[in-house]
């Protein structure tokens, strides 16, 4: 069962899923991502045969998104019916995107969003200070808004999966040696002259990302293998020193300014003790002469 993830979001992982895999156990009680979005490595492992986990848990903090995976789990039929009521036009997108959805199904929401991912401009999920989504229309050929095989598979590898609306914390509780967590967090920021210290990105802030370390630290306490992947930068190398790391080149694809779509590093972290660097010949030389 090959299932693609659902929409096109900031951040999504597919391409990292060849480095990540061989971190992640073949066999594991849970699988958590705490960090959701459009779940590429989720997907990637519900598409195996045999299925490497009993069940998943997938949080995020944006409810959109949440409503949309809680429609495709339980809803599919009644959300292609309303996926099937929209068409590829400058209007019908406005339209919908002025929809106040708070009190809306999830089916409506689930469908809202869908719609919006495929027909907007670039794909990306974007809310002004609001919340309320705010990228334009996109001009595209034909755009698949209504992906029924890849919905049905969706929705049976969902069957499995708890879905939460949340901080990523609350996706932590009473884990143990059998589980394992994925975390992709908003990006640390990639700019040399942007301050680490007040940064916030998506609400995203400095103590979130400490908040995050401590996390990693609390899950190797107790027996819960954990990776975590984020922009390669001095602080986030500087956070996560303690573990073993390693860089992965990437290709950003969602990117509105195109000067920045050059290659750029993920750091992919696993919360097991980085081996010791070894000590120079020229420490061991000086060191043999003193003794
Ligand atoms: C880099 S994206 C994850 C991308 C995902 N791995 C994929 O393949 O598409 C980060 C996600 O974290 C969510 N998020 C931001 N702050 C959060 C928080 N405090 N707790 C949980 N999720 C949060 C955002 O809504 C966003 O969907």
């Amino acid at each position: 069962m090959d299932v693609k993830p659902i929409v096109k979001w900031a951040g999504g992982k597919s391409w990292l899923v060849p480095a990540l895999r061989p971190l992640i156990p073949k066999k594991m009680r849970t699988y958590v991502e705490p960090f959701a979005g459009g779940a590429a490595v989720f997907f990637a492992l519900a598409s195996e045969t045999p299925r490497p986990f009993k069940r998943a848990i997938l949080v995020d903090q944006n409810e959109e998104l949440v409503a949309c995976y809680r429609a495709i789990k339980g809803e599919v039929p009644a959300l292609l019916k309303k996926l099937g009521e929209f068409v590829y036009d400058k209007e019908q997108f406005y339209e919908v995107r002025a929809w106040k959805t708070s009190k809306m199904s999830d089916v409506d929401r689930g469908a809202r969003l869908i719609y919006l991912n495929k027909t907007c401009f670039n794909g990306l999920w974007r809310v002004n200070s609001k919340g309320e989504f705010n990228v334009p229309f996109g001009r595209m050929q034909n755009p698949k808004i209504k992906d029924e095989p890849n919905l049905m598979r969706a929705s049976k590898a969902l069957a499995h999966c708890d879905i939460r609306h949340g901080d990523f914390a609350s996706a932590l509780q009473g884990l143990g040696p059998e589980d394992f967590v994925y975390f992709d967090p908003p990006y640390a920021p990639v700019s040399k002259t942007a301050n680490f210290t007040s940064y916030a990105s998506g609400g995203f802030s400095a103590d979130d990302q400490q908040r995050l370390v401590d996390a990693m630290v609390k899950l190797r306490g107790d027996g819960v293998g954990a990776v975590l992947s984020n922009a390669d930068t001095t602080e986030t190398q500087a956070l996560y020193a303690r573990f073993k790391h390693e860089t992965v080149l990437a290709r950003r694809s969602i990117n509105s300014n195109t000067k920045r779509r050059g290659p750029t590093g993920e750091l992919v972290v696993q919360n097991v003790l980085a081996p010791e660097k070894k000590k120079s010949k020229k420490k061991a030389v000086a060191r043999a002469a003193r003794t």
